[in-house]
């Protein structure tokens, strides 16, 4: 009686799934975007006649703040690391790995995470040699430059430029700036985005670009953007022109298309992404580092989660597709039954970074999971490992 008793818990806990009360967490490799920069353009001056904020440092650097804000994420993974006996202060050095691109507000971004999660341990973030060039690792750009290649691309970027519809947004951008009193109009007779034609450019050894409108008002909303984690008061954000979430949803969709359009591409993204994704799929079929952090850029979270392949999702309470200081976390769990892979995003709220919250287990940022069209998940969110290591095309 008792036997057959406990065979039918064991049936009900099997059809269940995995008893995520005794996994344990055995490898964590993190994908994250450096934190909150300066605008990457500095010279916007000519869009807007109005007067523009003031940054200290030059353009595309990390901010004081943001190096402050990339701390408390780094806290927040490590307090969470230790709460799943993974590490407990310091690391052995063999079992860390903190791997940055070359441009410095990847490299402090990485430090900041370091000092703060692993504090007094002297971990050093590695990167390649020539601090001079973005590292090839990251740099996203076309490998396949065979023309049957670049015409495919080029063809599927059209093909999203003609689908794509940004009128609404591109009139709500030209109302903030007052884009009929600018300079560039003046000058150069641009005076409203949404009548103006985007060019895909495409050349070897350079990102997958589109100029015109839709860059042009991706460096601007940007800056807003920026301006708006940085804390700058209301009436230094888009000169308080900004007063609802629906309208930086409409403003922010120009950024999302940007992304969208240069890296999330159905055969591009694979090619693009090619390296780092090499990178990856040789440090979990190693099993070692114990943990990895590798910082990049939204171009590289872009193009590095459209060549795995993921279910489409959401992230909510954010206005960027790829949000600053976001950290996709891919983990490697086990039972005695076997072993599994789970990965979350896990990323700070417009709210958490504008008002720059310290977050913690007990206030977390937020975190959605994520399902990999290769690897289907239980309802807690694992995958069997074995599945999503097949998924090694790359090896
Ligand atoms: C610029 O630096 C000053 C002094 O360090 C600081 O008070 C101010 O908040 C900084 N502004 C920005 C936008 O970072
Ligand atoms: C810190 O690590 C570096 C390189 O790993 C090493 O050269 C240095 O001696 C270490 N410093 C201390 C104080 O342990
Ligand atoms: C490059 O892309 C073309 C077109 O998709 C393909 O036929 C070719 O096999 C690719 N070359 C390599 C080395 O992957
Ligand atoms: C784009 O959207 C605007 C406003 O929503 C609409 O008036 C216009 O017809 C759309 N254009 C195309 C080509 O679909
Ligand atoms: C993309 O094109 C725009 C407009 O020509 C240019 O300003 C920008 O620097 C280019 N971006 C990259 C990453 O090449
Ligand atoms: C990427 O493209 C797919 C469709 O091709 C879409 O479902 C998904 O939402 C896009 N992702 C982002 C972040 O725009």
């Amino acid at each position: 009686m008792a036997a057959t008793f406990m065979a039918l818990l064991c049936l009900v806990a099997l059809s269940k799934g995995i008893d995520i009360d005794s996994l344990k967490l055995e490898q964590v490799l993190i994908l994250s975007r450096h934190n909150v920069r300066t605008p990457l353009t500095a010279k916007l001056e000519s869009y807007s006649s109005k007067l523009w904020p003031k940054w200290n440092a030059s353009a595309g650097y990390l901010t004081e703040k943001g190096t402050r804000l990339e701390g408390y994420m780094g806290k927040y993974i490590a307090e969470w690391l230790d709460s799943e006996d993974f590490i407990e202060g310091c690391p052995n050095k063999d079992d860390v790995l903190i791997y940055a691109n070359t441009k410095p507000r990847t490299l402090d971004t990485a430090k900041a995470f370091a000092e703060s999660a692993f504090q007094s341990c002297n971990i050093t973030v590695q990167h390649y040699e020539n601090i001079e060039i973005f590292d090839p690792l990251f740099l996203p750009i076309l490998h396949n430059t065979t023309e049957a290649n670049k015409n495919q691309v080029r063809e599927e970027m059209e093909n999203k430029l003609k689908e794509m519809n940004l009128t609404d947004s591109y009139i709500e951008l030209s109302r903030i700036l007052n884009l009929r009193t600018s300079d560039i109009c003046k000058k150069l007779y641009l005076c409203e985005l949404h009548l103006r034609r985007n060019e895909i450019i495409l050349e070897d050894g350079e990102e997958p670009n589109v100029s015109g409108p839709l860059d042009i008002g991706n460096s601007i909303v940007d800056s807003f953007i920026m301006s708006y984690y940085e804390g700058m008061p209301t009436s230094e954000v888009a000169w308080g022109q900004i007063k609802t979430d629906q309208q930086w949803d409409l403003i922010s969709k120009i950024c999302k298309e940007n992304q969208n359009i240069r890296f999330n591409l159905t055969k591009g993204a694979k090619d693009i992404a090619r390296p780092l994704v090499k990178y990856m799929f040789d440090i979990f079929k190693a099993g070692t580092p114990k943990f990895t952090l590798l910082v990049g850029h939204d171009s590289n979270m872009n193009s590095v989660i459209r060549a795995f392949d993921f279910q489409p999702f959401v992230l909510p309470e954010q206005f960027e597709p790829f949000p600053i200081g976001g950290k996709v976390i891919f983990q490697k769990w086990s039972d005695v039954s076997g072993q599994y892979l789970k990965v979350e995003y896990v990323y700070p709220t417009t709210k958490q970074l504008r008002d720059g919250e310290r977050v913690s287990l007990l206030q977390p940022p937020k975190k959605v999971l994520l399902e990999l069209k290769g690897c289907e998940i239980s309802k807690s969110g694992y995958c069997p490992w074995t599945e999503f290591m097949k998924l090694n095309e790359y090896a």
